[in-house]
Order: C-alpha cells, then sequence, then structure tokens
C-alpha cells in the first residue's frame, strides 16, 4: 500500500488497484494548529461549513510526508503512514479477535487474578482480547464488599444502569419479579433480551457460594448457531428472520423489544442470540411458516440445553464471571438453600466500555 501523486490528484495504491482520494478527505484531516486540537484530536472548524468542492493547488511527497496547497489557502503536512492506516482498517480491533467457537469440551477457562493496577495493565489487553475469543473470562481473589462490582464495573468502563438497579443481588427472595431470584434451576438463557439496547456484557461476582448445588452454566451460542446453520439450515433461515416480542413487566414498568432469535449483522455473520423462552411472543404468522418457526426453535433450545454444549463450573467466593450477554447463554443447577446462602451480585457494562478500554490499552503499550 502506498501514495502516489499524478497532476495533483493523490493516488492510493494497494497491489494493481489505485483509487484517488477526494481532496476534501484530506482538507478535513488537516491538523494545523490552528484547525486542530491536538490534546483532544478533535478539529477547531466545522468540516460542514466548507465548500465540498475544494481542489489541490499543489501537492508533494516529501520524505513520510505529503505535502498540500489546497486552493482555500491552508496549507497542510499528513504523515503518509496515517493515510495508509487508514485504509487497511487497522483501527477494527475487535473485528480482528478471531472468536473460537467451544463446547462442552472446552477445558482452557481463562482466569486472572484481581489487583487493584490490573485496569491498566498489559495483563488487563490480554483479558479483554480473551473476552472476545471466547466470550468470557473469570477473574479471581476479588474483594468481596457488598457493591464492589459497581467499583469493578466502573474501572473497566461505565456501568450500565438497568431498572434493576446500577447492580442486582442474586440470591433467592421471597415474591421475586424475576425466577433469578430464586433457588431453581435456570436453564441456558441471555438476559434482558427486552431492553433496547440490550446490555452487552454480564459481570457476575460470587460473595457467598455455601450449597452443594448452584453450579453456573455456560453455552456458546455463537458454536450452536454455526451448527445448527451447516446441520438445519431451514431452521436457521428462519430464526434469523422471524422477529420475536420479548416482554417484561414490573410494576412501574413495561420493557418490549422485538428481535430475531439469532440476529446477524450487515454481512449476514454472526452478531447476538436472544434466548429467553419464558418471555418471548411471536408474531401470528402463516401456519406453515410458524409450523417452521416452532420446530426451529424447539431444536435450538434442544442444542442450549444439551450436554454437548453447556460447560459447568463452581464459582467461588471472590470470583467475577465476565461474559457477553450477546454470544453466550448463561444458567444455573439448582441448589438448596437449607444447605447454606448463596449470593451474588452483578452487574452489566457496554461493548463501548471494553472496546474503549482495549483501543487504550493498545496505545498505551503500542501493541
Ligand atoms: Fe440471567
Amino acid at each position: 500500500m502506498k501514495i502516489e501523486l499524478s497532476e495533483n490528484r493523490v493516488l492510493f495504491k494497494n497491489g494493481s488497484s489505485s483509487q484517488e482520494i477526494h481532496p476534501f478527505w484530506l482538507r478535513e484531516r488537516v491538523t494545523n494548529e490552528e484547525y486542530f486540537d491536538n490534546n483532544t484530536q478533535q478539529r477547531k472548524f466545522d468540516p460542514t461549513f466548507l465548500k465540498t468542492d475544494v481542489e489541490i493547488k499543489n501537492a508533494k511527497i516529501n520524505n513520510d510526508f505529503l505535502e498540500i496547497n489546497f486552493n482555500d489557502g491552508v496549507n497542510f503536512k499528513l504523515e503518509i503512514n496515517k493515510i495508509i492506516q487508514e485504509f487497511s482498517k487497522d483501527d477494527l480491533l475487535i473485528q480482528s479477535i478471531k472468536k473460537e467457537k467451544w463446547d462442552s469440551n472446552f477445558n482452557n477457562i481463562e482466569k486472572y487474578n484481581y489487583s487493584q493496577s490490573m485496569f491498566e495493565s498489559k495483563e488487563m489487553y490480554e483479558l479483554l482480547i480473551n473476552f472476545y475469543k471466547y466470550g468470557f473470562v473469570i477473574i479471581k481473589d476479588v474483594p468481596t464488599n457488598d457493591n464492589f462490582i459497581v467499583k469493578f464495573a466502573n474501572s473497566i468502563g461505565s456501568i450500565r444502569r438497568t431498572n434493576f438497579g446500577e447492580f442486582f443481588n442474586v440470591k433467592s427472595v421471597p415474591n421475586p419479579n424475576d425466577l433469578a431470584y430464586t433457588s431453581l434451576p435456570l436453564a441456558p438463557h441471555t438476559d434482558n433480551p427486552y431492553r433496547n439496547p440490550v446490555p452487552c456484557i454480564q459481570l457476575l461476582h460470587c460473595i457467598t457460594n455455601e450449597v452443594s448445588g448452584g453450579f453456573s452454566t455456560l453455552v456458546d451460542g455463537y458454536t450452536v448457531t454455526e451448527d445448527l446453520k451447516k446441520e438445519f439450515k431451514d431452521y436457521y433461515d428462519i430464526l434469523t428472520k422471524v422477529k420475536v416480542k420479548f416482554k417484561f413487566i414490573d410494576k412501574d414498568v413495561v420493557l418490549e423489544g422485538w428481535s430475531e432469535l439469532i440476529k446477524l449483522d450487515e454481512n449476514k455473520e454472526f452478531k447476538q442470540v436472544k434466548f429467553s423462552p419464558r418471555l418471548d411472543f411471536v408474531p401470528i404468522l402463516e401456519k406453515s411458516e410458524l409450523d417452521l418457526y416452532y420446530k426451529a426453535r424447539n431444536k435450538i433450545s434442544s442444542m442450549y440445553n444439551s450436554n454437548k454444549y453447556r460447560i459447568e463450573f463452581k464459582l467461588i467466593p471472590g470470583d467475577i464471571l465476565m461474559m457477553d450477554n450477546y454470544r453466550l447463554l448463561h444458567g444455573r443447577t439448582e441448589f438448596d438453600t437449607n444447605e447454606g446462602s448463596r449470593f451474588l451480585q452483578g452487574a452489566y457494562i457496554d461493548f463501548d466500555s471494553t472496546e474503549g478500554k482495549l483501543r487504550h490499552l493498545k496505545r498505551k503499550f503500542n501493541f
């Protein structure tokens, strides 16, 4: 990849392809002190107030810099590497982390020891890479003070408050507003599918766990949907097409969100799974279409619930399970409250927290 000039036109060359860079694209990137604040890396001018037909009067390449005089009187120097970086899409940091599919044979749970300084460390960078690779990590030896989860979440990014509060207590209570707050087993599900946007990442902090049951369960929704696509294409197709309504009601709020059970991105690749069959409502469709939809939902449910895909482990006091609520399904096995207490605190953060932290650490350590 390189930059070449041809009669005051700036060309971006990549192998045999050549593309002219729009003069305005370059003009917007003027970094002279008069036009650009180096500290915030923000423009001091509003490019939407400029005429877009700006022309290059003169351009030359001087070592590693492109020097341009525009016809509106602005002259500037731009590092050629910076232009190439924008074309090479190197900034697509998250997309460049390849998701590793896993099933019940997975025995490589990434664990990290908590320390106060971990959030600014190289280890944190590695933790976040592995979070994106596998969809979850465990942090051990986190102080079990009440509400510590809030401090932890805010050290990665910003906590995502929901109507359950800034954080929530997962323990068995009388008259719960959600089955999570009982001792019943919870089948694999994703959290808050009715919310817009759905919280991206759940943090679950184990404060006490004295019961013999109450194992945490996880399923990789990415593995399951890729297998479904391979083995039952018609089921995959309908689950990526039909939007269903997810609904949650409480005393002072009614939340509703419409979505497919498998959400794809603009390239038709995996983006998100939603699964919470206690609160999904499919619209009235043609009988034949619903017939296929119900079969497909049963199939994906049996996959999510099968031993083939599920891992089980016990959280011990001080553990934080950090999991991708767009990719993984989580649940727990039943427990007996007569055996002792099981108390976890949970909170959510969004992907902009982890992505922002990851880019910051990449910049800091020059990775
Ligand atoms: Fe949950």
